[in-house]
């Protein structure tokens, strides 16, 4: 058998999405036909895999509705028709081929890390390098220089090999240095030596490394004002800030509320399945509310509420967990209107009930179906008794079962 042609097919990018019980098939497959020295067959059938696996990744393809007309770069991941990410995506267009270090500015969940990424993989030469991240916030301090910079054998307790840090594993690529207001003021003018100098010295070295990477920060705190509290250097602020990208939080472009439920259905339906929709009344609830934690806020409730729907839709009995959206509505009302062709666009559901549409119904259906016992209508609803208590009150409902359940048959016969 030739070993070595062997290894040089196994090696073959034999990736997902084809489930990796068929590649282990495949590899299986082709051995026995190496083994046979059938070469020009194990070609074919090489071949056909790799085929098959491209028509797979196209059946996969996560949104294949956004190809921007008028965009150079790829934003296939990032949401948006609505002017004011628009003017951030046209923002991208023009410093992605730049090594501008970029300042991204927005609130938890915004998408400033989605932004880095798409500052990284779109760079014509620096996404054939690495793209590290690091979360400033999380590393004690004593810890952070030889994480950036790595270290040599020998320069504190525990270093017994060299090692290097996340400068030099991005040599070539970007590093996105996150929650920079957190970095402690020893280690802001270590970084700015190194910005300056393009070069770093691991800890207990004192060997200059040239290092050529693009730095990208973000933080959700205002660094102006620290740097005028004297909690930010001045100086490292304006290096880090070639170029600020601001990202609006979600209450300011709620127009692409409807389009981020859309992508956030497909990501996480099972194998892709298309078949999953929202009910115009449950995206109308979504739009009436405030999201302080943004998209991110967004993302985990349409994929909360998934799970706990029936027939593939979305409808207000499966957002029920969320009492926020009903109990908080967003005060700015007028200022992002959702136009109702936005809402219509995304509204696919064609067997939208009546008594779906309000909370209060749907907290009626249960406990019509719990027999109005107030345990079970809460399981049944995937939230707390105390949470449907809050619930009743809420919508004015009697809390004795007996009044309830005159009131369900006056109101529904
Ligand atoms: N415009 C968008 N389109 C699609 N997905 C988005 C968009 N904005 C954010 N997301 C998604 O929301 C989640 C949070 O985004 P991300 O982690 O980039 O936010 P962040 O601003 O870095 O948050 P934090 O400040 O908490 O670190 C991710 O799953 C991201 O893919
Ligand atoms: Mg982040």
């Amino acid at each position: 058998m030739n070993k070595k042609k062997v290894t040089q097919l196994k090696s073959f990018d034999f990736n997902a999405p084809l489930s990796s019980h068929d590649w282990k098939k495949a590899v299986r497959h082709l051995n026995d036909l190496l083994e046979q020295k059938n070469i020009s067959e194990a070609k074919l059938y090489c071949q056909k895999i790799l085929d098959l696996d491209h028509a797979s990744d196209q059946r996969n393809s996560k949104a294949p509705h956004l190809k921007r007309p008028g965009f150079k770069f790829s934003f296939d991941e990032i949401i948006g028709q609505s002017s004011k990410m628009l003017k951030v995506l046209n923002a991208l267009e023009r410093i992605i081929p730049t090594d501008i270090p970029v300042w991204i500015q927005g609130e938890s969940g915004t998408g400033k890390e989605l932004i880095a990424r798409a500052l990284h993989f779109n760079h014509p030469k620096r996404k054939q390098h690495a793209f590290m991240t690091e979360n400033c916030s999380a590393i004690p301090e004593n810890l952070i220089e030889s994480l950036l910079f790595g270290y040599v054998k020998g320069a504190f307790t525990h270093a017994e090999r060299d090692k290097e840090g996340i400068f030099e594993a991005a040599d070539g690529g970007t590093i996105f240095l996150d929650e920079i207001g957190d970095m402690p003021l020893s280690m802001q003018s270590k970084l700015l030596r190194v910005l300056q100098e393009k070069e770093i010295r691991r800890v207990g070295s004192n060997e200059a490394i040239p290092i050529d990477v693009r730095v990208l920060s973000a933080t959700n705190k205002n660094l102006s004002q620290m740097v005028q509290q004297g909690t930010f250097r001045e100086d490292l602020y304006f290096r880090l800030n070639g170029f600020k990208l601001a990202i609006p939080p979600l209450r300011e472009h709620k127009e692409d509320l409807p389009e981020l439920c859309e992508f956030f259905l497909k990501k996480y339906a099972s194998k892709g399945d298309p078949s999953w929709s929202i009910e115009k009344s449950a995206l109308e609830a979504l739009i009436q509310y405030a999201w302080p934690g943004n998209v991110r806020e967004l993302e985990n409730t349409i994929h909360n509420a998934m799970l706990f729907s029936e027939k593939n839709v979305v409808n207000l009995k499966s957002l029920v967990f969320k009492t926020e959206i009903f109990e908080k509505p967003d005060e700015v009302k007028s200022a992002n209107p959702v136009s109702s062709s936005q809402v219509d666009r995304v509204f696919v559901s064609q067997n939208t009930q009546d008594e779906d549409r309000e909370p209060r119904e749907a907290i009626l259906d249960a406990m019509e179906k719990a027999g109005f016992h107030k345990g079970k209508a809460a399981k049944e609803l995937n939230i707390t008794t105390r949470h449907l208590y809050n619930l009743l009150e809420r919508y004015g409902l009697p809390k004795n079962k007996w009044v309830l359940k005159r009131l369900l048959q006056e109101e529904r016969g």
